[in-house]
């Protein structure tokens, strides 16, 4: 079937074509509301079938050229399992074959597809992090933010400047990161400072540091857009001091609101990932809980899984 198949780039004519591919992560997909943005991050392309658009994925390089970042991989129903994604795939190898600096090629999937996937996965490439993925809703009219009292002022948002300090400490990068790797918007990077222009284009970070303002203790990633009537605000946490999370999460929840003034929307989807044990991650989920919104215990993707392989 691959030899039928058309793979070229993929450009914003093509966005109602792409959303056909159908419904992914249960009304969750992300690319409706991002799909601008991904053929600006992006080099997008698509596999076609006698004009009709069957396949989607994205890459760029990261790790100053080091990482071949692969994102928002899609086939429709009726063509997977039959070497779509494969031939998207072969056509990105062929178009970085020649290029040197290229060393790894990097994943991030959910369990959902992992289940279906996994086994070919984990042949070619190895785990290198896995953070559990945790869904928090809410109508925007039982949200009551108000409820939390507060420090959140210690919450800073951090600067290019800011990542570069954190990224240069050997401390913090082992205390903060698990893994050695960051995930903002589900993506991962290695803690190198070429990658702070890339992920600081619709991402934001959070800092807090301890009493002596020597290191950082916690960072968090947000990132939000608008889904149909949701507003989605995804956060991605690092550091174990309990105290200093649920601060941020304040700070969060408190931003927020604010968010929800400036748009029209009726219900709260926070998604967040973190590598807390179960205990620590309930306590800090709490947060959520007393400003009326709820933990989902439906969500079916509740793992990030991270990959990497040599790229010979
Ligand atoms: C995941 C999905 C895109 C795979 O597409 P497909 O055309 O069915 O896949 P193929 O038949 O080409 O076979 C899977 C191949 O892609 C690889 N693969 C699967 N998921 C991958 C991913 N997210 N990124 C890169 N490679 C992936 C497998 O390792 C396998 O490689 P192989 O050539 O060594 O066998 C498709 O099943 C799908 O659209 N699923 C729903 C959306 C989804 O879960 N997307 C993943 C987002 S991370």
């Amino acid at each position: 079937m691959t030899d039928r198949l058309v793979i070229r780039r993929a450009t914003l004519e093509d966005y109602q074509g792409v959303m056909d591919i159908g419904d992914i992560y249960e009304g969750r997909d992300y690319l409706p509301a991002m799909y601008e943005k991904y053929i600006k991050w992006f080099n997008c392309r698509v596999a076609e079938k006698n004009g009709e658009i069957v396949g989607f994925n994205g890459e760029r390089l990261v790790d100053g050229g080091m990482t071949l970042c692969t994102v928002a991989a899609r086939v429709k129903e009726a063509y997977q399992g039959q070497g779509v994604l494969a031939a998207i795939l072969k056509d990105i190898y062929e178009f970085y074959q020649d290029k040197e600096s290229v060393k790894y090629e990097a994943i991030a999937t959910g369990n959902v597809n992992m289940g279906v996937n996994g086994d070919k996965i984990r042949r070619r490439f190895t785990q290198i992090l896995q953070m559990v993925h945790v869904e928090i809703i809410g109508e925007v009219t039982d949200f009551k933010p108000n409820t939390m009292e507060s420090d959140e002022t210690k919450v800073q948002e951090l600067t290019s400047e800011d990542l570069k300090e954190i990224f240069q400490s050997k401390d913090s990068c082992s205390r903060l990161f698990p893994g050695e790797r960051i995930v903002p918007n589900w993506y991962p990077y290695r803690l190198l400072p070429e990658n702070i222009p890339l992920m600081i284009d619709g991402s934001k970070f959070w800092g807090t540091k301890c009493s002596d303002q020597s290191k950082y203790t916690t960072l968090t990633v947000t990132e939000f857009y608008n889904l149909r009537e949701r507003i989605v605000l995804k956060i991605c946490v690092y550091g174990n001091d309990i105290i200093d999370i649920k601060r941020h999460f304040v700070k969060h929840i408190q931003n927020l609101r604010h968010l929800i003034k400036l748009r029209t929307c009726s219900l709260i989807m926070i998604q967040l990932i973190h590598s807390l044990d179960c205990q620590d991650a309930k306590t800090i989920l709490s947060v959520f809980e007393k400003c009326g919104l709820t933990i989902n215990s439906d969500f079916p993707t509740n793992t990030l899984f991270i990959f990497e392989r040599e790229i010979k």
